[in-house]
């Protein structure tokens, strides 16, 4: 046997001691066709994204928790191995990339159990996608989940617009490089922000107008006068929040009047949610209300999964310009690391200690 998966076999208290304890690599066989049904694709996984999301689910702290014993990995690319008699728009051979939102530990159903940690997935034929235009396998894994997920963000919930500037937080990771990326395609200026000079240099050679290092020896350094220099003393029109906690509050003094203010994530504050899988926010971040109501601000909350299962409508024209930015090639995501599967508790530490710009890839 030469076919692996990666398991987690019960949720740890944080990420860390759910990587140190209970995960481990576990041999497989390709699925049996025999057991599938005929809308059911195989996927030989080539490369499968370590995401923020793949690690927090480890310890029950993301919103949508699978049942352990499960195969982590929301998003992954391959070939197709087999196919079922209806599936007719890929064939066996094909370059794919498998929808985080169909299959994999962040779908409901049947194909939960099939994560990208793995040398095989199961998806429904509908889940499987055709590699747009240049991608390699490793974008290809990065793509949908970001991209979809900054789309969401700064075109349904943040209406912006050519001309107007938006200040992205976690610019360095792999949503907030795709805010930065499609902020750029709309013809926004953007100023991100980030607590490393050298991931920062990354951030501006992938297209940010401006980069920001907030971090002081003691915690956030203020930036209010950073941001009023760079707008001619008028403030940014968004803000793209994945960050959370001080910046976020810092953040409310650096916007004009009616500034739109999105919120994405808490990168900062990952433990809103009891560990092990226990429900409850007893440390939720909160925001000055004072600040909210003087500047008249639109404070947008940004679920991209969520917002599309109570409105379907909202996925197809997402999905529809994500593909055609891919497949064009005005979409490229940036993958800065990339390690075999067997050196899985590796990757998700990088991943969790912020070594890593963009994407992070895992190769069964
Ligand atoms: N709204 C949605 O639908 C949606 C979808 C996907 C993800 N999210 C959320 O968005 C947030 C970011 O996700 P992501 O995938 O972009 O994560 P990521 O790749 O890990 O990037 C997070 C970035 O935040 C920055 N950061 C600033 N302060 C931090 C701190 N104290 N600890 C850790 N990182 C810090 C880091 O950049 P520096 O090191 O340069 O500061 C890092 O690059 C997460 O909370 C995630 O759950 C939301």
């Amino acid at each position: 046997v030469t076919a692996h998966r990666v398991i987690v076999s019960a949720l740890g208290e944080d990420p860390l001691d759910a990587i140190t304890h209970h995960t481990s690599l576990v041999e497989m066989r390709m699925p049996d066709p025999a057991g599938l049904a005929p809308g059911d694709v195989i996927v030989e996984i080539r490369s499968a994204a370590v995401g923020w999301v793949d690690l927090i689910m480890t310890s029950g702290q993301y919103q949508h928790p699978p049942q352990p014993p499960y195969t982590p990995g929301l998003e992954y690319a391959g070939v197709v191995a087999w196919a079922g008699a209806e599936v007719t728009h890929v064939r066996v051979g094909d370059r794919v990339l498998v929808d985080p939102f169909l299959a994999g530990p962040r779908s409901h159903g049947d194909y939960q159990r099939y994560g990208g940690f793995a040398s095989y997935g199961v998806a429904p034929g509908v889940a499987v996608l055709p590699i747009p235009g240049a991608l390699s396998f490793d974008q290809a894994c990065n793509l949908l989940g970001n991209y979809e997920t900054a789309y969401h963000c700064l075109v349904t919930r943040g209406r912006l617009a050519a001309g107007e500037t938006v200040l992205v937080h976690g610019a360095s990771g792999s949503t907030g490089l795709a805010a930065v990326h499609i902020a750029k395609l709309i013809g926004a200026r953007v100023i991100a922000t980030g607590r490393s000079d050298d991931k920062l240099a990354v951030v501006k050679a992938q297209g940010a107008d401006h980069v920001i290092n907030t971090k002081a020896p003691d915690g956030l350094r203020p930036f209010r006068d950073d941001i009023k220099a760079l707008t001619d003393g008028r403030g940014v029109d968004v803000v793209y929040d994945g960050v959370g906690g001080d910046i976020s509050v810092e953040s409310l003094r650096c916007v004009r009047f009616g500034a739109r203010f999105l919120i994405v994530g808490w990168a900062a504050t990952p433990f809103v949610s009891r560990g092990k899988g226990q429900r409850g926010a007893p440390n939720a971040n909160v925001l000055p209300t004072n600040l909210i109501m003087m500047k008249g601000l639109d404070v947008l909350g940004c679920p991209t999964v969520i917002s599309t299962v109570n409105d379907p409508s909202l996925r197809a024209p997402r999905l529809q310009q994500v593909l055609a930015w891919a497949g064009s090639g005005a979409i490229r995501p940036h993958v800065s690391h990339v390690f075999p599967l067997a050196e899985f508790a590796t990757a998700m530490r990088a991943k969790w200690n912020g070594e890593v710009i963009g994407g992070c890839v895992l190769h069964p």
